[in-house]
């Protein structure tokens, strides 16, 4: 069956209304295209008994802090709805920015540490602009459970938070990072990647596995600094941050073992392209 492409807030609410009336459980994918994988492997999982899935398509404008960022996103949309057809999603809402926001429009959240450091610092009222639309999607779907990718480890953490305090009706779930075979975290910015620049790209993976390799050898800022040092040395790569944190707190981890969850989170530039990786130690 032909995938529904919805473009109004009406048109959506009325369908996910009918959904709802023949009892079904709606489970909401927001997305912003450039549809990969890992992306798939979210619908996938949203997928099951009386379920209705509804994805969303929409590259949100107030959560980059770089025009060139912005317009250089990678826009497909008719592979994005073969790739959903043949998933079996039930319904794309592919808005416009006009339909989102009618006027100007961008909430402040502050989670303290959570939302100060790293992806925090580095691209500030980044996470306003993504809560902002992540509210409002919601409102719009009003779904029961709803599902993002742990590759942005600290924006599902921004959103969980979110809706514990705001909308506790709704479940979030959050699916693991897919990778290519050769380990690359598979994201919609690697299409942006020319082959010279995907083989610098890789090395980014490849130093986690190395420190999750040699976690014994250092303390936790020992293995900072290692990994650190490891992707200063690649050419054509520009660290912006690599940082071993408690994946619940977000604060440094000082020591191995119990209470702490290691994850270390890092952040590079090749060429023009900021990717983003995780991997828990
Ligand atoms: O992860 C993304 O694709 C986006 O940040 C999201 C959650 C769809 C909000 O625009």
């Amino acid at each position: 069956m032909p995938l529904p492409v919805l473009t109004t807030i009406s048109d959506v609410k009325s369908c996910v209304l009918d959904a709802k009336a023949a009892g079904k459980t709606i489970a909401f994918v927001p997305t912003m295209g450039a549809l990969h994988p890992g992306h798939i492997s979210l619908i996938e999982a949203a997928k099951g008994e009386n379920r209705f899935v509804v994805a969303s398509i929409f590259v949100n404008p107030t959560q980059f802090n770089n025009a060139g960022d912005l317009k250089n996103y990678p826009r497909t949309l008719d592979h994005d709805i073969q790739m959903l057809e043949a998933t079996g999603c039930n319904m794309l809402f592919a808005p416009s920015v006009e339909e989102i926001y009618p006027s100007p429009d961008k909430g402040h959240w502050d989670y303290g540490i959570l939302s100060s450091s790293l992806e925090g610092k580095f691209r500030p009222g980044h996470f306003d602009g993504v809560l902002t639309v992540v509210k409002r999607l919601f409102e719009i779907v009003t779904p029961h459970i709803s599902y993002f990718g742990e590759k942005d480890f600290q924006q599902l953490a921004h959103i969980r938070r979110f809706a514990k305090e705001e909308m506790p009706q709704i479940e979030i779930v959050g699916c693991p990072t897919l990778r290519e075979s050769d380990g690359l975290a598979m994201s919609s910015r690697n299409m942006r990647l020319n082959e010279k620049e995907r083989g610098i790209a890789l090395h980014i993976s490849r130093v986690l596995y190395d420190m999750c390799e040699k976690k014994n050898d250092f303390s936790p800022s020992e293995l900072e600094v290692y990994g650190r040092t490891q992707l200063e040395l690649v050419a054509g790569l520009e660290l912006e941050y690599l940082e071993i944190v408690d994946e619940s707190t977000f604060a440094p981890v000082p020591e191995w073992g119990e209470p702490f969850q290691p994850i270390i989170l890092a952040a590079a530039y090749v060429g023009e392209v900021r990717l983003i990786d995780n991997m828990r130690v």
